[in-house]
């Protein structure tokens, strides 16, 4: 794959022929990047095999990982589904459009490589403005995963897309970064209770507003469970150099910094602003202050894409509160790390 990839900017204005032309070279079966809220997505007809293919080829991604399905309007939902559970119909009025993904039935509508084969399809509508003008544009069902290479941190901005995949897709659809940052929630919701598969930028706080009752994956929590959603077993978001996870107080990271410092001058630092501010170090991205984690989502995978090998030996980055949307980040940095290094 050599081909040219066109790039179109939007992110002041979107402007109508951009659309018209994307969508266009989606009913084509050729895969475009676009800014969904959440991360940049690499989109293709979610009805069409080969087109679907062309996404795993572009990304490298391994075939037995299934792909979440966007829409642009609930009937289309209908159009992939057997059914629609109570508990869903509810979840789409509070949450839709947004960074929910709802597992639901397959009707099988979804092509087989879209679902990796499951009896299940994961379906979400997006809100951002971009993404949805596509969708309606197209007419389609798209399937679309995070638009990086496999195994990459996800992209926020087109120029990650363009690092990754240039050459290797039609299309990037330039919207400016991306305002949520991590991915979307996966919900199962063809059990009893519904189960978080994946965190993400719905929160569990959130989904308990409006569910009487919310299960997580206990594969999230213990690494030797068999997880559900078969994308969260494979190395993802990692940086180029190592990265090492601190678990501790600040005083711990500062001792953690200066010792591994001896061996590592080139070691560069991702922390909030607060961590920041007390360290002794050149190297540092501060993501923001821990008191407001949404905006730590929002820095996230920039910081990580940031440090190349050339220049750096190891990245330290800071643990957060698994609360609200730090489950995500925690989530996405525990599966970056190569390493673990806790304090109590
Ligand atoms: O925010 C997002 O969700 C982004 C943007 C582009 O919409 N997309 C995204 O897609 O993160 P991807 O492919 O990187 O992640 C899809 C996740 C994977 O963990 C996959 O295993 C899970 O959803 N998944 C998809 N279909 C599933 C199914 N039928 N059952 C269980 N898990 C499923
Ligand atoms: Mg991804």
């Amino acid at each position: 794959m050599t081909n040219q990839t066109k790039i179109w900017n939007v992110s002041t204005t979107i402007n109508e022929e951009t659309i018209q032309e994307a969508a266009a070279l989606l009913r084509d079966q050729q895969v475009v990047a676009f800014p969904t809220e959440t991360v940049y997505g690499l989109a293709a007809d979610a009805t069409h095999e080969a087109a679907v293919q062309r996404i795993f080829e572009a990304k490298g991604r391994p075939a037995d990982n299934p792909l979440i399905v966007h829409v642009g309007n609930r009937e289309q939902v209908k159009q992939l589904v057997t059914e629609i559970p109570e508990v869903a119909h509810r979840l789409m009025d509070e949450f839709w459009p947004g960074p929910l993904t709802l597992i639901l039935p397959s009707n099988h509508t979804a092509s087989q490589n879209v679902t990796a084969g499951l009896d299940t399809v994961a379906v979400r509508m997006p809100s951002h403005p971009v993404a949805l003008q596509i969708l309606q544009a197209a007419g389609l069902p798209l399937a679309a995963p995070s638009a990086n290479r496999s195994g990459r941190p996800s992209p926020t901005e087109a120029d990650h897309v363009k690092q990754d995949l240039d050459g290797r897709i039609a299309g990037i659809v330039d919207g400016g970064p991306t305002g949520v940052g991590v991915e979307s929630t996966v919900l199962d919701c063809t059990s009893e209770i519904p189960v978080i598969l994946r965190p993400g930028g719905v929160t569990k706080e959130d989904l308990e507003r409006i569910l009487p009752e919310v299960m997580v994956d206990p594969a999230l929590a213990d690494q030797k469970e068999q997880p559900k959603s078969p994308g969260m077993k494979y190395t993802h978001y990692a940086p180029e150099s190592p990265l090492w996870l601190i678990e501790g107080d600040d005083d711990f990271f500062q001792q953690q910094l200066l010792h591994i410092k001896e061996e590592n001058p080139r070691t560069a630092v991702i922390a909030s602003n607060e961590l920041a501010e007390k360290l002794d170090h050149e190297v540092i991205t501060a993501c923001g202050s821990r008191e407001n984690l949404p905006e730590i989502a929002v820095q996230l995978y920039r910081a990580l894409r940031q440090y190349k090998k050339a220049d750096i030996d190891v990245i330290l980055c800071e643990s957060f509160e698994e609360k609200g949307v730090g489950a995500a980040i925690m989530n996405r940095l525990q599966k970056a790390a190569t390493q673990k290094i806790t304090q109590y």
